[in-house]
């Protein structure tokens, strides 16, 4: 071998490795490119979350830092008792703040023009429909008209996007099964077919929104999906909803309030089951779309109440007796749907989803949580949960079981 090839061997060969090593990196990427969700073609930019310091969108963004290196800006106005959920998750670098009503037109079109989202997922309202029959109206300005003003400021961002973005762009709208009313015993689960039929002001309210959100799809061509989920509860849930006021008034030593017979039922969702069925339809869910969400956990209130007090007598035991002792029967709800059960075969066949979680270890999890958590609780009762508490309880008679 003559010297000049023998002095470029070693280079040679370092240059292949080099060569094979870039090859290699390019496929590498170029698949994961082409199996990883729409979004990740653009990592710098984050996925937009409105009301993520709510219940179900402090669990969301919580799950995705924990699996995603995408970033999330989160929209929130901080309205009662959700100032502390974000702080909870404020020290990740992957995560941006801004507290902003989704109905300020203004302050929107800036952060959308700050941040420039890759998609949207939007949690933002009003959801408890105790208060909603109290506030009709609130309901209106933050489910209706906030989420028309918001579409209008997503729907002038999205027209000015570059087409390879607008192609990843999604608007994934959080509704409720509420919006289809009420079942009997007898009837199957609601699908996605199903006509609305709601009965409350906040189903009402959220069946309004969720015409916009489809109306927008089919006049403007905004890519919208949208989700309808039953009762979900776990983790950072305020104690206005059954499951987290059973657990506060459980251990504070107070009645366990059952509207009327205590015979309705739901079909329980556990949270995180709900944000990685959501992760899915952010994924692959087909535009203009809608899918229904469920836990597969039909249970009447009774049971749940029952279960519940049978799981705090071994985490947490009273000096003598059982919490189901604090059980009583008050006065009901007005309108107050007797069943809620939806069928996710749609979000199983299509995107290969179920709920994981059985309603028994999904509310072992959350007792858990709360109890070891309860500073979090302390610091969300203050007055004004406590003025809602005498409002809504205070005047109520006893009713029969
Ligand atoms: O189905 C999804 C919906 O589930 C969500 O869209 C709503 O945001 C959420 O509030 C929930 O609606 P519900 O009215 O079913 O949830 P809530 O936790 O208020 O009540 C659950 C059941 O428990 C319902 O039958 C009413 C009953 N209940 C509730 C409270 C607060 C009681 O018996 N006593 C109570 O003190």
């Amino acid at each position: 071998m003559n010297r000049h090839v023998q002095f470029l061997l070693p280079f040679g060969s370092i240059g292949c490795s080099i060569f094979r090593l870039i090859l290699f990196e390019g496929i590498l990427y170029i698949l994961k490119v082409a199996v990883s969700p729409p979004y990740f073609r653009f990592p710098s930019r984050p996925l937009l979350v409105t009301g993520g310091a709510g219940f179900i969108g402090t669990n969301f963004i919580i799950e995705w830092l924990k699996n995603s290196a995408a970033t999330i800006l989160n929209i929130d106005r901080l309205s009662y008792g959700n100032r502390c959920n974000v702080e909870n998750i404020m020290e990740s670098s992957k995560y941006f703040f801004a507290q902003c009503d989704i109905g300020d037109l203004e302050q929107i079109k800036a952060l959308l023009a700050e941040h420039r989202p890759v998609a949207v997922i939007n949690f933002a309202a009003e959801t408890h429909v105790d208060r909603s029959i109290r506030s009709p109206e609130n309901f209106v300005q933050t489910n209706v008209v906030g989420t028309l003003r918001f579409l209008e400021a997503i729907q002038s961002y999205f027209r000015a996007l570059p087409d390879k973005e607008k192609d990843v762009f999604r608007f994934v709208h959080v509704s409720t099964d509420e919006v289809y009313g009420t079942l009997s015993l007898q009837e199957a689960p609601f699908e996605e077919t199903s006509p609305f039929c709601p009965n409350s002001p906040y189903a009402a309210s959220k069946a309004a929104s969720d015409h916009f959100v489809r109306a927008f799809g089919q006049t403007f061509g905004l890519p919208v999906i949208t989700t309808h989920c039953s009762n979900n509860f776990g983790p950072f849930q305020f104690p206005e909803k059954f499951i987290p006021l059973m657990i506060h008034n459980a251990l504070k030593g107070k009645p366990l309030p059952i509207y009327g017979d205590g015979e309705q039922i739901r079909d329980w969702l556990y949270v995180t089951d709900h944000c990685s069925a959501l992760c899915r339809v952010l994924e692959a869910g087909r535009i203009g779309e809608t899918y229904n969400i469920g836990g597969n956990n039909e249970l009447r209130n009774v049971d749940v109440v029952q279960v519940l007090c049978d799981i705090l007598d071994r985490r947490k035991p009273l000096s003598h007796g059982s919490y189901r002792s604090q059980i009583e029967h008050v006065e009901d709800r007005p309108g107050h749907d007797r069943r809620y059960a939806v069928n996710s075969k749609k979000m199983l066949e299509e995107l290969n989803w179920s709920a994981k979680e059985t309603f028994f270890s999904g509310l072992t999890k959350t007792v858990d949580w709360y109890l070891s958590h309860w500073d979090w609780m302390e610091q969300i009762t203050g007055s004004s949960f406590q003025e809602w508490t005498d409002y809504n309880y205070g005047n109520r008679t006893r009713a029969q079981a």
